[in-house]
């Protein structure tokens, strides 16, 4: 379904521009081969490559009738508001005056699939969209997936929405026998509970120059999890303290229920797929999603302190290691958008006066982090080497550190014992997250900017005998 189509290319000024036309013009900055599918950049898809009518796919609501505890769960999360989502809104507006109409699609196919190939988007405006474009990622998206992509596509692997639509009667799921009912029809689709059926939205992969922008499949794909079977599904299809459990045992969880208003006992799966968003309920979507997400953020870490064995300081500098461990992501700390996501550890050591000997990763007066020793995240780059938050502007990234899953990372940290001093010192670290740095927040939104919360994922302290 994709294909490689030779693309004109005029020489930019660094940043992606593309142009809607009959023939398509890429200014990368140098000549390639830009991978198209049926719908542009996105690598979404139909069977025959058509676009269906908006009238062939139900809205979340509508399947409400039969399934009140799916939408339940499903409404107010992330998946629920990924069109209408006012800080994805703003940024995707921003893509589209920016880069143009060809990368808003390529945004939609991932953020509104069914707007994407009825046609909808790019075609109408935003205020005449049908519902189920607004939708976003709805029950008749992932339940009208027939067909994964992922290795048919130019990179081999999925990403970029490597799914084939196919909106109708029959709902794809994980069951081969399902009760009859006058709504649909069921078949089975087994990749529907796999990873990789995710990593068709999980991994993002910019369109022209290829570089992997978000990739949480392959942080999974190569950690114990993977190995042990577990899936994303088994986390986030999962009450938080099922997740956690998961990530303890490295044995799946299963829950049992009922899956419709008719029909009997089967294995069920959490429809509120919660990460680490803690903004949801602002952004759109549900405040007890918000709670989770808080609760998921607080299970993913440790951290530890390593001291002096004696817990006595003799010299005239104190030394500790502080290191961070991710205990419960089945993939690193943090994942995806880590251009955007701050995690970082705030490190304070305090004599018994309150006089403090030494801070790292402070936030300044407008909430700046000042270069902590101990951040995590990364930078991306334009073509000229300038930092950018416009994933569409990226060529490369900067730097980027994250803690891969089950593992650990950390820093030592010194601090100078001068006179006066005031047995005992405590030593005080705490890592913090916050979805996105508020001056970017500001820039992207402007009068309608939120103030991004700082969750506290976890602390560790320690008190000390200045022995001089
Ligand atoms: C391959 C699928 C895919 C494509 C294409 C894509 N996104 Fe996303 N986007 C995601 C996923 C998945 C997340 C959630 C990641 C997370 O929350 O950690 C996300 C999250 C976001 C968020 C964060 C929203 C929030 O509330 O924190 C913004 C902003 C965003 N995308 C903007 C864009 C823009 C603009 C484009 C096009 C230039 C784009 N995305 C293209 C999959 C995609
Ligand atoms: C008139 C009631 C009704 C409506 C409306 C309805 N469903 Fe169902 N659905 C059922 C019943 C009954 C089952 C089977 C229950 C069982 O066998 O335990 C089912 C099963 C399913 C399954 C499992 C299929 C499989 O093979 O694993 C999926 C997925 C599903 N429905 C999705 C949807 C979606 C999406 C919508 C909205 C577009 C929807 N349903 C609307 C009644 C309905
Ligand atoms: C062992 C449990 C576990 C598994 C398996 C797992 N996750 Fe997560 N995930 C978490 C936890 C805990 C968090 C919260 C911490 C964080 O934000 O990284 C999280 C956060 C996320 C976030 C939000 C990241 C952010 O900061 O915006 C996304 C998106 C996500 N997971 C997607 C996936 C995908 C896709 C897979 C499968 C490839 C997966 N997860 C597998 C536990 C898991
Ligand atoms: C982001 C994709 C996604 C969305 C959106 C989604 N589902 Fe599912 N659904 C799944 C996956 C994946 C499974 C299978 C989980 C597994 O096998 O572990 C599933 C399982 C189910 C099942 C069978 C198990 C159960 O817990 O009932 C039904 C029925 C179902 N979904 C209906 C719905 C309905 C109705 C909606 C909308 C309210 C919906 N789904 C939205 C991905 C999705
Ligand atoms: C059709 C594309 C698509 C598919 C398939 C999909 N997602 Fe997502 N997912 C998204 C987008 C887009 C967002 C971000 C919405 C936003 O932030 O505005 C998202 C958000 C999330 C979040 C919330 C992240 C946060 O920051 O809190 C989690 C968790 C998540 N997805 C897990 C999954 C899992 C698990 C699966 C597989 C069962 C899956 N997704 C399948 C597109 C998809």
């Amino acid at each position: 379904m994709t294909r490689l189509r030779r693309v004109a290319v005029a020489f930019g000024a660094g940043a992606l521009v593309l142009l809607a036309s009959a023939a398509r013009f890429v200014q990368t900055g140098g000549d390639e081969d830009v991978p198209l599918g049926d719908f542009g950049l996105s690598r979404i898809a139909t069977p025959d490559g058509l676009r269906p009518p908006a009238d062939d796919f139900f809205v979340s609501s509508d399947c409400a009738l039969c399934h009140p505890r799916q939408w339940a769960e499903l409404e107010g999360s992330m998946h629920s508001v990924s069109h209408t989502d006012r800080f994805y809104r703003r940024f995707a507006e921003l893509a589209r005056k920016e880069a143009g109409e060809e990368v808003y699609t390529y945004c939609s196919g991932c953020h509104s699939p069914a707007g994407v190939v009825t046609g909808s988007i790019p075609a109408l405006p935003e205020d005449r969209l049908p519902e189920i474009a607004l939708d976003g990622v709805g029950c008749d998206v992932c339940h009208q997936v027939s067909e994964l992509t992922g290795h048919d596509g130019p990179w081999g692997e999925p990403g970029n929405a490597s799914l084939v639509l196919s909106p109708g009667r029959v709902k794809y799921g994980p069951f081969d026998d399902i009760e009859r009912n006058p709504a649909h029809e069921g078949e089975q689709n087994v990749d529907l509970s796999t990873s990789e059926f995710c990593a068709s939205c999980h991994t993002v992969i910019h369109p022209v120059n290829g570089l992997r922008i978000e990739h949480t499949y392959d942080e999974w794909r190569g950690s114990i999890y993977a190995e042990k079977g577990i899936q994303c599904q088994d986390c986030h299809m999962r009450s938080v303290e099922d997740a956690v459990r998961v990530a303890e045992t490295l044995e799946p969880v299963v829950r049992r229920g009922t899956i419709a208003r008719k029909g009997g006992e089967r294995e069920i799966a959490l429809h509120t797929f919660v990460g680490g968003n803690v903004h949801a309920g602002e952004l759109g979507g549900g405040e007890r999603h918000s709670r989770a997400a808080r609760e998921r953020l607080r299970s993913a870490a440790r951290l530890h302190l390593e001291l002096p064995e004696n817990l006595e300081v003799t010299g005239s500098s104190l030394s500790f290691e502080v290191t961070v461990e991710n205990v419960g992501a089945g993939h690193a700390l943090p994942t995806s958008l880590t251009e955007l996501r701050q995690m970082w550890v705030h490190v304070r050591v305090v004599d018994a006066a309150g006089t403090v000997l030494m801070q790292d990763g402070a936030l300044d007066d407008r909430g700046h982090l000042t270069a902590p020793a101990l951040r995590f995240g990364s930078e991306l780059v334009d073509a000229s080497g300038a930092v950018t938050h416009r994933p569409w502007e990226a060529v490369d990234f900067a730097w980027k550190r994250t803690v891969p899953p089950k593992g650990r990372d950390g820093e030592t940290f010194e601090v100078e014992l001068g006179p006066g001093i005031e047995s005992p010192l405590s030593i005080e670290a705490r890592l913090l997250y916050r979805i996105a740095p508020p001056h970017v927040v500001k820039e992207v939104m402007g009068p309608e900017a939120f103030t991004p919360e700082i969750v506290e994922m976890a602390t560790a302290s320690a008190e000390l005998d200045l022995i001089r």
